[in-house]
């Protein structure tokens, strides 16, 4: 079976060298595997959370996307879209808040910090929390269940929120699945090849500490600078250095190959001075992302083109969240008024007869597998198209049987001949009531 893997990307702040090693390039080439079908998101609805200057959170969109597109993401093999252009996550968002414990989210590592550090402050343990923050992790359990994705690769930091996107499709499952299960359970997926590239002081680069270097931004002159402020030790050129532990190294290892890093390190123990070991790391990085700079500059130069792959993007997802998202309106009793044919009024016996329901009828012609769905009196209303598998139509005759009209639309069937859409779903209204 494909394996479906989703990943969003918060969008505050410029992506740097630590985004691209630790996050973009490994997506990148994990996109490229056989047998993964991949969905990557920017999460703009999570920075709102974060961040409340719009003209940020606008360009961050961008540059996140261009960085992305700039370092191979193939917007036909990955379905690559905006959190908030696909509006059924916000809906599913409420249906999931709505079974999810208080008590899960009090218990969220991202809250928590929140209230400790409050409570340390001497301050109201809520102060400043917004209901976004805290409820975070069901809008990222949406993000996950609303494509039903096996694998989320994630830092560790978020694998708490997985856990708790588990818990919640479980409730889901549990409260309204009657037998079907509508979510997948999601599985954390961390890769402990990738290195986390630390910064310029030697900590793990991040927004955070001040500490990262450009991806693009800033051309290769940004780079060159950045490059230029990473602290070294004070040993002279010609003096040997030890390269295991230095910042400078770690950085190096990130783009080079075995036998450039072997050549690296005996240079420096061989005297090389820190200056050209910089000028050294400057061209190897150039080297790698020098051509992507020109693609991520003309992307930034046009958002519009941008814009028009996260809408394709937008739709291809859509494709999936909007009949899924039907099914669980549905399933929580959110359904179409239909015309339901009323119980007869109980009365002393002799029993009534209820009236008489419509029926399926299955069959097999020519090799192919058929159901029907008569009235009462005869009427085909809902006739299926042949079908390989016996094993299919029983499936679709007992969704339509307990879903009813909700599953109309991606059921194999077609209306029988004069007969209107709305007399089916008032058939198929009758046939889900009377199992209730
Ligand atoms: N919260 C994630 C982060 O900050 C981003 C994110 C939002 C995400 N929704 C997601 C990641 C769904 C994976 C799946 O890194």
């Amino acid at each position: 079976m494909t394996q479906r893997v989703l990943t969003g990307i918060t969008t505050t702040g410029t992506p740097h060298l630590g985004n691209y090693v630790g996050a973009i390039r490994p997506t990148v080439q994990a996109s490229l595997e056989p047998g993964v079908e991949s969905f990557l998101f920017l999460a703009d609805y999570h920075a709102l959370i974060k961040c409340d200057e719009p003209e940020r959170i606008e360009r961050s969109r961008l540059e996140i996307a261009a960085a992305w597109l700039a370092a191979g993401l193939d917007p036909q093999r990955v379905t690559f879209y905006r959190q908030s252009d696909i509006p059924e996550t916000p809906e599913l968002t409420w249906l999931l808040t709505c079974v999810t414990a208080k008590g899960l989210m009090n218990r969220a590592h991202a809250y928590k910090a929140a209230t400790d550090a409050n409570e340390a402050a001497g301050e109201d343990p809520d102060a400043n929390v917004t209901m976004g923050l805290f409820s975070y992790p069901i809008l990222m359990a949406a993000d996950i269940l609303l494509f039903n994705a096996h694998r989320v690769p994630v830092g560790r930091d978020q694998v708490q929120h997985i856990e708790m996107a588990r818990d919640i499709a479980q409730r889901f499952n549990h409260l309204f699945g009657r037998g079907r299960d509508y979510f997948v359970l999601p599985q954390a997926q961390i890769d402990d090849h990738v290195a986390t590239l630390p910064g310029l002081d030697g900590r793990k680069m991040s927004k955070s500490y001040d500490n990262t270097i450009p991806l693009f931004e800033g051309g290769a002159k940004g780079l060159q600078e950045a490059v230029a402020r990473i602290v070294t030790d004070s040993r002279a050129p010609g003096e040997p250095k030890e390269p295991e532990g230095s910042a400078l190294v770690m950085i190096y290892d990130a783009f080079a190959d075995a036998e450039q890093r072997e050549a690296f390190r005996a240079d420096l123990r061989a005297g090389l001075g820190w200056g050209e070991a910089k000028r050294r790391l400057v061209n190897l990085i150039e080297g790698h992302i020098g051509p992507m700079r020109e693609v991520y500059e003309r992307y930034m130069a046009h958002p519009e083109q941008v814009e028009d792959i996260l809408q394709d993007g937008a739709r291809k997802a859509r494709a999936v969240a909007t009949p899924f998202l039907k099914e669980l309106r549905h399933a929580v009793g959110l359904r179409p008024m239909v015309a339901v044919p009323r119980a007869a009024p109980v009365k002393a016996a002799p029993a009534v007869k209820a009236p008489a329901l419509p029926d399926f009828k299955q069959y097999r012609e020519n090799g192919l597998f058929y159901f029907k769905l008569t009235a009462a009196d005869g009427r085909v209303l809902l006739q299926s198209h042949g079908l390989a598998e016996g094993r299919q139509a029983g499936v679709w005759v007992k969704r339509l049987r307990t879903e009813g009209a909700a599953v109309l639309d991606e059921a194999p069937v077609s209306l029988g001949d004069g007969v209107d859409r709305a007399t089916v779903e008032a058939a198929l209204a009758a046939l889900v009531a009377s199992q209730e």
